[in-house]
């Protein structure tokens, strides 16, 4: 019996390869260091847990809820979304879905026709296309060099342009790079968008973990009435809460009911109790996101440095989310390193021979680099780049 067609195109996500070699190394005694996380390695928030143990109590809490989300959550997301992303939001244009992960599929499924084209700056967070593809659409990549610090244009989204153009993912601060676009690079970006009559659908999820520089406003701060806009944000990043799978899809009324209709076949509501522990995240402030983010700038500082002084490694400037993603092509030629030849060679000879994971550029659409993810202890990155320091030290 056949399975889908879809079965040949979809690839799971990327980070797995790596992530399992080493989870299986590290159950052999072997002392691995990750640089492969995409979360905070801290707590999430002691007051969240608090409320959610009360919460869990509350029968109410025991039966289903609205699909789109508990009314106390979606105020709560309308009033911080205007106090920290600076434009107003009606409650009932949120909905709350299980993490920015299922927040971006079901917008997918909500505006995409099929053979619709979706424009993915690269390299892309791994979902992105995939996400595209299960929804029926098209990706179409649209590759960024080193020398731009990985920053689209506006030449060439007009060169990628076609009748079928219907959206354009939009992150910034960027998964895998770390790149902040700035106020007037974003803005010419957006304008480009809404001249051409395209959805931008604007990941926020790193918004508050931008160290220096300008923070790229929302496009919906440029479009009120979110005619062209759909903003996705979550508490996963901010806020320490992966685990708890709360994101959410701030639209306009026609998407967001459509949405509901997705994922009223989906999943119906988010647990409540994880709806509860947004909640408190939000209604208690950035106090805490911002102690995580001191803590992520110095390790962030210390990184840059640390790759920095190591020959031919090459960064370009990550200003935001806990992302490096140096330049090791020099290793991945000639020979340099015996067997290497690409990025996935090269961090399975970091990981096999000095037992560090980094997650290969491929798997974000670029071969010859490599994600650093510095959300990980200070004594851990201190070792594991001194590691990778030696490893390129003792390339004969
Ligand atoms: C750019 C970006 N968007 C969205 C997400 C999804 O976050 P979650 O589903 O955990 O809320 C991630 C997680 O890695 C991400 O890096």
């Amino acid at each position: 019996m056949d399975i889908s067609k879809l079965s040949k195109s979809i690839t799971p996500s990327g980070t797995m390869a790596i992530s399992n070699k080493a989870r299986q190394l590290k159950e052999q005694g072997k002392p691995v260091i990750g640089f492969g996380a995409g979360e905070p390695d801290f707590p999430t928030p002691s007051y969240v847990i608090k409320d959610v143990q009360i919460a869990a109590e509350d029968p109410a809490n025991h039966k289903y809820s609205p699909v789109a989300g508990l009314n106390i959550l979606r105020e709560e997301i309308a009033r911080t979304t205007g106090l920290y992303s600076g434009f107003d939001v009606n409650p009932e244009h949120v909905l709350v879905s299980n993490g920015g992960k299922h927040a971006i599929l079901t917008t997918f499924m909500s505006v995409l026709d099929p053979g619709d084209e979706v424009l993915i700056p690269s390299p892309y967070w791994t979902t992105y296309p995939e996400a595209v593809k299960i929804a029926g659409g098209n990706p179409i990549i649209v590759d960024t060099e080193f020398e731009d610090d990985f920053k689209i244009n506006v030449q060439q989204l007009d060169e990628l342009k076609t009748e079928k153009t219907k959206i354009l993912v939009w992150v910034s601060p960027s998964n895998p790079t770390g790149v902040v676009y700035s106020k007037d690079e974003a803005e010419t970006i957006y304008n480009w968008a809404f001249e051409n009559d395209i959805w931008i659908l604007s990941d926020e999820l790193y918004e508050h973990l931008v160290y220096e520089g300008e923070t790229s406003p929302s496009p919906a701060q440029y479009d009120k009435d979110l005619t062209n806009t759909i903003v996705i944000n979550g508490v996963a990043k901010a806020y320490s809460m992966t685990g708890w799978r709360v994101g959410w899809i701030i639209a306009n009324s026609e998407v967001i009911n459509m949405a509901k209709k997705v994922q009223s076949h989906a999943t119906s509501n988010v647990a409540n109790v994880s709806q509860i522990a947004a909640y408190s995240a939000l209604k208690n402030g950035l106090d805490e996101t911002n102690k995580m983010k001191e803590s992520f700038n110095r390790r962030r500082i210390f990184a840059i440095d640390a790759f920095n002084n190591v020959e031919n490694v090459n960064l370009i400037k990550s200003q935001g989310a806990f992302y490096l993603f140096p330049d090791i092509s020099f290793y991945c030629k000639n020979n340099v390193i015996s067997g290497v030849s690409n990025s996935i060679d090269f961090c399975n000879w970091l990981l096999d021979e000095y037992y560090i994971a980094f997650v290969p550029g491929e798997v974000f659409g670029k071969n010859g680099f490599l994600r650093c993810s510095y959300a990980l202890s200070d004594k851990d990155l201190n070792e594991g780049l001194n590691r990778f320091s030696k490893a390129i030290k003792e390339i004969k």
